[in-house]
């Protein structure tokens, strides 16, 4: 075997509740934001499909969870759905979902798989965001109660919490960029969105401290390397600049416990500054992780700008800095993002020096692929290569870094079963095992037998 992982390594995939559940307006689930958009603009959604059903996992997580151990996970992330639990985002939990989660976890623990548990994956409750999603400090002491209540209903059978999955993405897609709700476009909101969601973070960590939590608790975040075009000191600036704003913003708090300084000069010499509590310093310097779940699928180049800003546009962090389209870049043509694969070594060994090498895995990492039957071969099974080529790819560059000393525990492909992704809804393919939404029928594609056997053998 030329690429031999530890023996505890983490094998698995991710998941996360509204992209996989469906049932969305059932078993007492309230609406996410996500119900309301497409009820009100279902014409933002590929083909007009939703989130009520997704992948039926709230109906059909046995089989599932049957399919995982067959494929060799012995372990697996997906997130608990807040408007599921607390339909009303605060207040008593709902018995139905209760027992739901209970036996999904029970399930996952039975078949030797452990289970990795997030509380937030873009899916504010509806009733949340009503009173002003995260920018309402209420939202914040909410979510930090729901926190509790999933740590105290549980605590037992979960070991392994994160408390927000990217939390930069409902701040790009629904504040600056106008791809999430509410679709506003203004960085002094998106700034106080960023920030109270670092200050709940770090409000669920303090309550799981305080219960006496015997796991790990964490967070996941998207961590994009930014490369410059060139060694040209603009060029180099532009990419520091991408940097602090998608990488750091989040990194830094998380893991050493405060806002980069550069990031928060920056952001008051534009008068874009979020405003502070008294005790928000304490608190998030208190709030680092014990453990940080990477996800990576592409990596950010940029250049310096070409033209002035127009000082009359909104503030964006593209203000600062060009995208570069590198010539002879290797792309995922379905999904429109670059592949490279040594970013995510990059990642790792930039973490091993300059966050105190924090225990970290890689958390997604992925590839999604449109009109993906197309690849179906005679025995009915979906020939995925490419999928192995991509997971293999990025494998040897997580090896190396764990060669030279990188703390990186385990690798989870996003995702398990072909999910629904947001606006894209079905148009890529992500799974190990393939949904047919017509019938619902699962099968296993060719990737997850090569995984199945990758994770049995402790490499390839
Ligand atoms: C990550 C998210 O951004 O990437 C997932 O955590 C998402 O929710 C995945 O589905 C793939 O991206 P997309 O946009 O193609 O669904």
């Amino acid at each position: 075997m030329q690429y031999r992982f530890p023996e505890s390594f983490w094998w698995g995939s991710a998941s996360s509740a509204p992209q996989a559940e469906g049932a969305s307006l059932q078993g007492g689930k309230a609406p996410t934001i996500w119900d309301h958009w497409f009820a009100i603009e279902p014409n933002r959604f590929h083909q007009q499909v939703g989130p009520a059903e997704t992948s039926t996992f709230y109906k059909y997580f046995r089989d599932d969870i049957g399919l995982m151990a067959e494929i060799g996970h012995n372990s697996f992330r997906t997130s608990i759905s807040w408007a599921r639990l607390l339909p009303a985002g605060q207040g008593e939990p709902n018995a139905e979902a209760v027992s739901f989660y209970q036996d999904m976890l029970d399930e996952l623990l039975a078949r030797g798989i452990t289970p990795f548990i997030n509380l937030f994956h873009f899916d504010m409750p509806l009733a949340m965001q009503e009173i002003g999603g995260w920018e309402n400090r209420e939202v914040v002491d909410a979510y930090a109660d729901f926190a509790a209540t999933c740590f105290r209903l549980f605590g037992g059978k979960v070991k392994h919490w994160f408390t927000f999955n990217e939390p930069i993405v409902p701040v790009e897609g629904g504040y600056l960029y106008d791809f999430h709700y509410p679709n506003v476009v203004d960085f002094r909101r998106a700034a106080t969105v960023a920030y109270n969601t670092m200050i709940a973070h770090a409000k669920a960590v303090q309550a799981y401290r305080q219960l006496g939590g015997d796991g790990q608790i964490g967070i996941i975040l998207n961590l994009t390397p930014s490369y410059p075009r060139s060694q040209n000191p603009a060029d180099l600036k532009a990419a520091h600049i991408a940097d602090l704003f998608f990488n750091r913003s989040f990194l830094d708090p998380a893991v050493r416990g405060e806002f980069p300084a550069e990031l928060v000069a920056l952001l008051r010499e534009y008068d874009q500054l979020p405003a502070c509590e008294p005790g928000d310093k304490a608190l998030l310097a208190a709030g680092k992780v014990d453990l940080l779940g990477v996800n990576y699928y592409q990596p950010r180049r940029v250049k310096a700008r070409l033209n002035a800003v127009n000082p009359a546009s909104p503030f964006i962090p593209e203000w600062f800095f060009d995208y570069y389209e590198m010539p002879g870049r290797k792309m995922n043509p379905h999904r429109g993002w670059e592949i490279y694969e040594k970013g995510i070594y990059d990642i790792l060994t930039d973490l091993r020096d300059n966050y105190g090498n924090v225990p970290c895995f890689i958390s997604e990492n992925g590839m999604g692929v449109e009109g993906e039957e197309k690849f179906l071969g005679t025995n009915g099974q979906i020939q995925d290569d490419y999928r192995i080529e991509f997971i293999r790819d990025h494998l040897i560059w997580v090896h190396k870094a764990l060669q030279e000393g990188c703390q990186c525990l385990g690798y989870h492909l996003w995702t398990f079963v072909d999910n629904w992704s947001w606006s894209n809804a079905y148009k890529n393919r992500y799974g190990f095992v393939r949904l047919d939404l017509g019938t619902g029928e699962r099968r296993i594609k060719k990737s997850g037998e090569w995984f199945a056997d990758v994770s049995r053998r402790g490499g390839f």
